[in-house]
């Protein structure tokens, strides 16, 4: 049995996420949570030949029906970008959905892995992990922070510069910091199968990964921001997490925002090298309680360095904005 809750399955990127989910066999309930529409959507869904259930909750007065007894719960609640905005213009909104959300859940189903997908992530998965450590429930290994889609851009446009060399779906570049313009950090240097680029061409790629989300924010033009990539990219992540616990496959490595504490042996040494920072987007290998092990940073270049550098500037006050956030509504 392995129940995974949406919340914000009517959205732009539940909706598509939660057809996703809906395709994963490993999935026996599928619960859909949102403030409008989610039963039309699960009557839709529930109609696809696989082997979960399909069940909606509609309202506040629901959420705990949707919550009890899951295995998973992945978050795209809350409100996208408009042209012109940050994702931290964002904070004023998702900020009280997301305690919120993990309140409930905290409450009702503590032990579920939770898949961050609402912005900021740099500072709605601290807001998470406050309110979990504040009912005594925090495991910082089940708590994660979706950075997949700045990973999924970055295998495309890789590939839309070395045309015929790379294959997307193979490539892969490690990202570490956050989800957010400056602190999404492509290791390029670290790229497999390994590429050499010009610096010209390190330099064009890297503002394309950090600012990829702007692209599809400028042409929906209002109507929103990455939904269909977004959910793709969120169905990896949570099949990753869902076959590394379920299946105990070893090796399943994710880039993802987490709390440093989820590895005791790796951890410390990575924060003394982002000046103590508490989260940080690395690749992190899965296994059946949730974060396994933490990658290290490695060997990276000098233009990589400078850019770790704002990131991490950048990183502490988002992180600790998440924490202040839910402190002062303790
Ligand atoms: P949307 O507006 O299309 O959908 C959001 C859904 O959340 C709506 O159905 C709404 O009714 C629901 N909702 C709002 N408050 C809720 C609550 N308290 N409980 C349950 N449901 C609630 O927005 P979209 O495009 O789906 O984006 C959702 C979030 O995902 C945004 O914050 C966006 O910035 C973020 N996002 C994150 C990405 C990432 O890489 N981590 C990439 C793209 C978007």
């Amino acid at each position: 049995m392995f129940k995974v809750t949406v919340c914000g399955a009517a959205g732009g990127i539940g909706q598509p996420l939660s057809l996703l989910l809906k395709l994963n066999e490993d999935i026996t309930d599928l619960a859909l949570y949102d403030l409008v529409n989610a039963p039309g959507v699960a009557a839709d869904l529930s109609h696809i030949n696989t082997p979960s259930k399909v069940t909606s909750y509609l309202g506040a007065d629901q959420l705990p029906g949707a919550l009890m007894g899951a295995n998973l719960v992945i978050i795209p609640a809350g409100v996208p970008r408009k042209p012109g905005m940050t994702r931290d213009d964002l904070f004023k909104i998702n900020a009280g959905i997301i305690r919120d959300l993990a309140t409930a859940a905290a409450t009702h189903c503590p032990k579920a892995f939770m898949l961050i997908i609402s912005n900021p992530v740099n500072s709605t998965v601290p807001i998470v992990a406050e309110v979990f450590a504040s009912k005594g429930v925090y495991d910082p290994k089940r708590i994660f922070g979706i950075t997949t889609l700045d990973v999924v851009r970055a295998s495309r446009f890789v590939t839309d510069i070395k045309a015929g060399s790379v294959n997307p779906v193979t490539t892969r570049v490690p990202i570490v910091g956050g989800h957010s313009g400056p602190t999404i950090v492509p290791l390029l240097s670290q790229i497999q199968p390994h590429q050499s680029f010009t610096q010209e061409e390190i330099e064009a790629l890297t503002k394309r990964i950090q600012y990829g989300g702007d692209e599809v924010v400028k042409a929906k033009d209002g109507a929103g921001s990455a939904t269909l990539s977004m959910a793709q990219a969120g169905a990896r992540f949570a099949k990753a997490v869902i076959t590394a616990a379920l299946h105990g496959a070893t090796g399943i490595v994710e880039p993802t925002f987490v709390d440093l504490d989820a590895d005791a042996t790796n951890g410390a040494a990575i924060r003394a090298e982002i000046q103590g920072l508490q989260h940080f987007a690395l690749p992190v290998e899965l296994g059946k309680d949730g974060v396994e092990r933490i990658h290290s940073i490695g060997s990276i270049s000098d233009y990589e360095k400078q850019l770790l550098s704002g990131a991490v500037s950048e990183l502490k006050g988002s992180i600790q904005k998440g924490v202040d956030f839910v402190r002062a509504s303790l």
